[in-house]
């Protein structure tokens, strides 16, 4: 069922070890290289995490779990790796170092996905010397290992068959792939939060609202419409019957009036963050980064299974992934346990299919290079 047959992670922190879960859970060897000296434990709580949130998708039972490598070395992790995901932190120079060196080691036919937040992918293979053709972002978002969007975007040197490869390995692991129609910095996620997180600032620094009264606002109205239709499907309703184009006469004209602080940042001085530090202590009301983790995710299991079950049974949004992807791992899952599987069932040595894990090669194939180099990924 998968195509992937070894991933790397390079970086494991917040957003590496989500990845090393998800994949992992999907029964995928996973290598990874982080030189902080913690990183084991680090991605030992957030593989615990995830799998407690797998076992209430999956009631049945979960796949045999991938195993598990910490490296020495990028060049040790990424040796034998068809997927590659760089997790490392958000700093050009940084990147540029880690992708060098994965470019260097890795098989030219292996995928590179960086989860960079809003660096352009142009700017960062400038400092892949051999194959900068296969590098993407994959942009994720927290937690990885169950919320399924991810942001596929191609810089300049990037092969159009790239992203169709990088689409499919997303994909195959449970993930929505978007591909982000042209290359902009902070690509559509980030832009939209960092346009309600500037706004956020400016109304607790301007004594509006406290963190908490802003949260509510949001989780008790507009955050419970985005989650099942977005922006756009929820204004075309909230037009009434003559839909988006009602709605767009009534409150176009006031964009204009200047209701938001726009590009204005908040200076980020220590007042501010103390003032925003400080009220978040308070919001937590003593609960530990971890337990609020654990809400998160059985909040955003539940969710997902409700979706799952709405329009007439056959899921709506990330519902219906939802129900796609747990039944996938059910399948992997009797697939690899033989106890549980009907009689036939051979016990699968490897989630992988090789003959599906050459794809990726499309993108490495030095043939194809220069004409990649000349023909932009765009549009
Ligand atoms: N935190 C989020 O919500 C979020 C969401 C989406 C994308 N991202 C992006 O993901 C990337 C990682 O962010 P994070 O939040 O996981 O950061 P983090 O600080 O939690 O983790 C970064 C990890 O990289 C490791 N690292 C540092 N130098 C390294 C090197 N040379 N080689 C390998 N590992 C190295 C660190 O030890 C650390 O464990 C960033 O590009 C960020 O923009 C973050």
């Amino acid at each position: 069922m998968n195509i992937i047959n070894k991933a790397a992670a390079i970086g494991g922190g917040v957003i590496g070890a989500g990845w090393v879960a998800r994949l992992l859970l999907n029964g995928i060897d996973v290598s990874i290289f982080d030189p902080d000296p913690e990183a084991s434990r680090k991605v030992g709580e957030v593989m615990k995490g995830a799998r407690r949130a797998y076992k209430q998708m999956l009631p049945g039972g979960l796949p045999k779990e991938g195993k598990l490598t910490f490296a020495k070395t990028i060049a040790e992790a990424v040796a034998d790796a068809d997927f590659i995901q760089e997790s490392v932190p958000e700093r050009l120079d940084l990147k540029h170092k880690v992708l060098a060196e994965i470019d260097a080691h890795a098989p030219a036919n292996a995928i590179v996905g960086s989860s960079t937040s809003g660096i352009k992918p142009t700017d960062m293979q400038v400092a892949m010397k051999k194959h900068p053709e296969r590098l993407v972002v994959g942009h994720p978002f927290n937690p990885v290992y169950l919320l399924p969007l991810v942001e596929i975007v191609g810089g300049e040197q990037t092969f159009p068959e790239a992203i169709e490869v990088a689409k499919e390995l997303y994909a195959s692991i449970g993930m929505k792939p978007v591909v982000v129609r042209k290359e902009i910095e902070a690509f559509v996620g980030d832009r939209l939060l960092e346009a309600a997180w500037r706004e956020a600032l400016w109304l607790v620094k301007d004594g509006i609202c406290t963190v908490e009264e802003l949260d509510d606002i949001m989780r008790y109205s507009f955050g419970l419409r985005w989650a099942q239709m977005g922006m756009f499907q929820v204004y075309r309703v909230a037009g009434g019957e003559a839909g988006m184009r009602h709605f767009m006469a009534q409150f176009g004209p006031c964009l204009k009036w200047p209701w938001t602080k726009l590009m204005d940042v908040p200076e980020f001085n220590d007042e501010l963050v103390d003032l925003i530090a400080t009220q978040s202590d308070e919001q937590a009301h003593g609960l530990s980064i971890r337990e609020l983790e654990k809400i998160r995710d059985d909040n955003l299991v539940a969710i997902m299974e409700a979706l799952s079950r709405q329009n007439k049974g056959k899921g709506w949004g990330a519902g219906a992934l939802h129900k796609d992807y747990t039944k996938q791992l059910a399948k992997l899952a009797a697939k690899m346990t033989p106890a549980k599987a009907p009689a036939k069932a051979k016990p699968a040595k490897k989630a992988a299919k090789p003959a599906k894990a050459e794809k990726p090669t499309k993108a490495g194939k030095p043939a194809k290079a220069d004409k990649a180099k000349k023909s932009k990924k765009k549009g």
